[in-house]
């Protein structure tokens, strides 16, 4: 049997993430500066990390409710509402899920099948379009602009929508380019989308990573918070990437139907990832403020230090990465980033990884320390010079 063959046409068609490519490289190298991995760089706060380690000392090691332990359901709910004024109810409308990632694929599967049409507005995070496919509908894509400062703009949407619509996919902060929406921005968008039947996945992981006011949610607007499915987790804001462990909120509706696939699919998070998230909710915040202290601070260093070595780029105002424009090497970004790991072996990923009109742009991380930025600055000159 050639077993390739048995394979679902969706599976094979879907690329696999053009990132993996240089981290195979980097593996066989040394002295590389990675600004390509896009996780914290800090290890989970201790407090947090102890309440995991007691929970298993205690012998809690059995399966959780599917959706997630009301204590931790309740303490999300908390969350939400404090900080972002959402009220979601801890009894239906929160599922906890294997990282950000289960959420945002069973959010796609529950609502959008064969013959129907998501829009994915890119750059932008590469899980989406993948799981659009192996949901067997197709990604409609929505090119965002440098000079629209990333952001997703109303017209853009509307030349987007056909009949067969069924979602929208919204990621901010933005990965890879690190652009946020504010109010006004969504204000414009919430126009065309508040009176159709599309369902909203916002992607909201780096909610917490907001350098410059408050990070906006689309769901706060209320003639979308019925139509919205927000995700949100652990991984960025509390540096738990391994623990594997986010959420979902939304209308009871649609999230009881989540749940199936969650329940047959995973049964429930991980049960030492659930303690553990407990404890970050209940006294993490400090640390979290501690940590996006530090990662402004190498944002700064970050942004400057790549206009000073003449490479443009526009001010990212959340998550961590720079999404600088390199056109004016004269090279693709898959030849830029290649060149420059290889001559300088500093690592960073080709914009057009995230979608083809990220061509022409890097992603940089600074979830990495001060002085790997800067030493990766400083071979980066020189590389520019040596072209
Ligand atoms: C925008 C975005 N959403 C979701 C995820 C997935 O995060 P998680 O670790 O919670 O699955 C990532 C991870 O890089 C991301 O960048």
């Amino acid at each position: 049997m050639n077993i390739k063959q048995m394979v679902r046409k969706n599976i094979l068609e879907t690329p696999p993430s053009g990132i993996r490519k240089y981290f195979d490289m980097v593996n066989e190298m040394e002295d590389v500066i990675s600004l390509g991995i896009g996780e914290p760089d800090f290890e989970t706060p201790w407090t947090i990390r102890e309440e995991g380690i007691y929970s298993l000392e205690r012998g809690k090691t059995h399966y959780s409710s599917n959706a997630g332990f009301i204590e931790l359901r309740r303490e999300i709910s908390n969350y939400m509402n404090n900080r972002f004024g959402l009220k979601y109810d801890p009894k239906d409308e929160i599922l906890v899920t294997v990282g950000g990632s289960e959420a945002i694929d069973i959010s796609i599967r529950t609502f959008v099948g064969p013959g129907d049409e998501v829009i994915v507005p890119e750059p932008s995070f590469v899980a989406y379009k993948g799981c659009v496919m192996f949901a067997g509908a197709t990604p409609v894509t929505v090119e965002l602009k440098a000079e629209d400062r990333f952001k997703l703009k109303p017209e853009q949407i509307v030349n987007a929508i056909t009949d067969k619509t069924k979602a929208i996919i919204i990621g901010y902060p933005n990965n890879p380019t690190g652009a946020t929406m504010d109010y006004d921005d969504y204000k414009a968008i919430v126009e065309v989308l508040k009176d159709k039947d599309i369902i909203v996945i916002s992607d909201e992981l780096y909610a917490e990573l907001t350098y410059e006011g408050k990070h906006v949610s689309i769901a706060q607007f209320p003639e979308m918070k019925d139509r919205t499915i927000v995700i949100n987790g652990f991984s960025k804001a509390f540096a738990m990437t391994g623990w594997r462990i986010g959420y979902a909120c939304g209308p009871a509706d649609a999230l009881e139907q989540m749940k199936k696939i969650h329940q047959y699919a995973l049964m429930c998070s991980p049960t030492t990832a659930q303690y553990a998230a407990i404890e970050a909710l209940k006294n993490g915040e400090p640390e979290v403020r501690r940590m996006v202290e530090e990662y402004n601070r190498r944002r700064l260093v970050m942004v400057d230090g790549f206009r000073k070595i003449g490479l443009n780029c526009f001010e990212p105002l959340g998550a961590f990465y720079v999404f600088p424009d390199i056109r004016v090497s004269g090279l693709s970004s898959d030849e830029f980033c290649e060149r420059l790991l290889m001559q300088e072996r500093v690592l960073m990923v080709p914009g057009n990884a995230f979608g083809a009109c990220g061509e022409g742009f890097v992603r940089a991380t600074y979830a990495t320390s001060i002085d790997n930025i800067r030493e990766a600055l400083v071979r980066m000159r020189r590389f520019l010079e040596s072209l």
